[in-house]
């Protein structure tokens, strides 16, 4: 929540600056804004209500001082309404030379406000942020010190912030700190970025560094300090990014949705690439790391929205091939409930972003109580990744639109790796089984572009449905988690109520919403799946047919039953029933995202949201 970015290199910084926002832009999107110090020392600020296009615009109307260092923000509100005023960046002190932006909460806020409004300051937002502006500029002119002024302010914060900031006495250091909220640099030749993460800068450097905890960083164009809060140097952590600029652009495709469902069979190819060799054997080994594994008596996922979602359809894999229980608790819940962990249960905390506040909490909550903490994430550099005792990198890429799909199937294949890898130290399952699981996941990526190449027919159907008022999704087993998430598209995406459940409680009450016409859509089971799943699920479609429904099924090929039921029937290709959700998710995918398109909506931006939820 909130994307920042800052600069600071021979490069006209106002261009480094829109194009970070750009790129960080789903991160928030309720106003941008950028300062910059130009070549004779003069602090300009332009900023706008809406999203980075709007301040574009502003900068056409209204051109900044070409400038070769500069700070921009892109803002989803929490303290204050989304308005020119409440956009940042925040200017501090009375002389205005100073600007700073923020992404987090600062709980202490108000206090200091009080504090600083009882000695006369005037506010011109109703910011948390515009506090901090104020404090480091007014310390800096007792000090008149830049990094000691900043330093002073930021011991005094409570909460999450990552905050940037430049003085016009300074034009040739950014100076920023981290707690709770992501920062990373990026390094180049004569030149240095920051951003909320890679994408920031990606386009211009793959060569990184993680910026820790309660660190403070001051960025010139040939060099960088770490230090913690103290002053205190600490070591940098470098790293490569291993994504490249082309696959965070859209790249010919109308929307980054669009590109990242079609980007699957990739996302999951390369989620499995050197982890499953030719013969079905497993190897993960990050999970070496995780010394005496196989003791754990049994697992807890923690995570939220989608990621939670994919971790409950890991769920039955793992299960089913390692025998171990599993539970998946939505981390908001988990941390604050007493949860009974301890050191023979291996929390895996399942985040696309790595900076999901919620599920970060959760973990370090796990990690006080003397769990086993491996993290599943898809972006290098996160926080998650660094508190964990181990990482699987989901390889999926870049996920720019807001609302994920390609993280999904990526998540969903990292938790059957680790249910394999599991099931081979727990020698749970004959050998020859687990490499018959090892060869089919092989298979997954030509199987979701055998679907995607005959997904346009869903597109199609799913354009009748702009008029709905609710859409309902039932599943069971495996395509139960499916079902939850085909519903969260559809309402983060087209802003149509939509409802999953399992279909064994449709007689528990949810069939009291059926009436004439109620669109539901329904995930199949395979024929070959748990006992006769398929049977109770093909009569739950006639229970809903006889009220009134129409169904659309999701059902895979050469089941020659359902179609006598449903309406519309959409066929994905074979495979075990364990490892359908892969396959059965992206006509759900395309559903949405079609629906969306045809009301006209902003598919890779719906309202409201923001990617990566840094606040609790
Ligand atoms: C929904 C969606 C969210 C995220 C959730 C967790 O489309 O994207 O529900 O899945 O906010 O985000 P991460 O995986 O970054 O922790």
């Amino acid at each position: 929540m909130c994307g920042i970015v800052g600069y600071i290199g021979p490069k006209s910084a106002e261009s480094v600056l829109i194009s970070g926002l750009k790129r960080l832009e789903y991160r928030g999107y309720d106003s941008a804004g950028i300062s910059v110090i130009s070549k004779d020392n003069k602090l300009e600020t332009r900023k706008k209500a809406g999203k980075v296009s709007v301040l574009v615009q502003e900068l056409a109307d209204l051109p900044i001082a070409p400038a070769h260092i500069g700070i921009g923000h892109t803002r989803w509100a929490t303290h204050g309404a989304p308005t020119d005023r409440n956009a940042h960046p925040h200017i501090g002190g009375s002389h205005h030379r100073l600007s700073l932006i923020h992404n987090g909460i600062i709980e202490n806020f108000a206090s200091l406000k009080k504090e600083l409004s009882a000695a006369g300051t005037v506010f011109t937002s109703e910011t948390d942020s515009e506090v901090v502006a104020h404090l480091v500029a007014i310390e800096y002119d007792k000090l008149q010190d830049l990094k000691q002024a900043f330093m002073v302010v930021v011991r005094r914060l409570e909460g999450a912030f990552t905050l940037l900031c430049i003085h016009q006495d300074h034009p040739d250091v950014v100076f920023a700190a981290r707690r709770n909220s992501p920062l990373v640099i990026g390094l180049g030749q004569a030149e240095n970025f920051l951003g909320s993460d890679v994408a920031a800068f990606i386009e211009y450097t793959k060569h990184a560094v993680a910026v820790g905890q309660d660190q403070i960083v001051e960025l010139r164009s040939g060099s960088f300090q770490i230090s913690d809060f103290e002053g205190n140097p600490v070591e940098a952590e470098e790293f490569e990014v291993s994504w490249d600029a082309s696959a965070a652009s859209k790249g010919g495709w109308p929307s980054f949705m669009a590109k990242e469902i079609a980007d699957q069979p990739q996302a999951v190819g390369d989620t499995l690439m050197g982890r499953i060799s030719s013969d079905g054997s497993v190897n993960l080994a990050e999970m070496a790391d995780l010394a005496k594994l196989s003791e754990a008596n049994r697992i807890v996922f923690v995570a939220c929205g989608t990621a939670a979602y994919a971790a409950e359809a890991a769920k039955y894999a793992i299960e089913k091939w390692a025998k171990i229980p599993v539970s998946v608790e939505l981390a908001h819940e988990f941390r604050y409930r007493d949860p009974v962990i301890d050191d023979k249960t291996l929390v895996i905390a399942m985040s696309q972003s790595g900076e999901t506040m919620d599920t970060l909490m959760a973990v370090r909550h796990a990690l006080s109580e003397g769990a086993k903490v491996l993290a599943v994430c898809n972006t290098q550099g996160a926080t998650l990744a660094r508190e964990a005792h181990a990482t699987i990198y989901t390889h999926a890429g870049p996920e720019v639109a807001v609302a994920s799909t390609k993280a999904f199937t990526a998540q969903v294949t990292a938790g059957q790796l680790i249910g394999l890898v599991l099931a081979w130290q727990r020698e749970s399952l004959p050998i020859v089984e687990l490499k018959k699981i090892g060869l089919e996941l092989l298979t997954l990526p030509r199987k979701i572009k055998e679907v995607l190449d005959t997904a346009a027919s869903m597109g199609e159907l799913a354009k009748g449905f702009a008029d709905a008022k609710s859409v309902l999704f039932l599943g069971r087993n495996i395509a139960y988690p499916i079902a939850l998430e085909g519903a969260l598209k559809l309402k983060e995406l087209a802003y149509i109520h939509a409802e999953g459940f399992a279909a064994g409680e449709l007689k528990h009450g949810p069939i009291a919403l059926v009436e004439n016409g109620q669109p539901v859509i329904v995930i199949v089971p395979s024929r070959l799946g748990e006992g006769s799943l398929h049977a109770k699920v093909v009569s739950n479609i006639q229970e809903i047919k006889a009220r009134g429904a129409r169904v659309i099924a999701i059902a895979e090929a050469g089941d020659s039953e359902t179609g006598d039921y449903a309406d519309e029937i959409f066929f994905i290709p074979e495979t075990m029933p364990l490892l359908a959700g892969q396959l059965s998710v992206i006509p759900l995918q395309i559903f949405a995202m079609e629906l969306s398109n045809a009301k006209g909506l902003d598919v890779d931006q719906p309202r409201n949201l923001a990617k990566s939820v840094t606040v609790e």
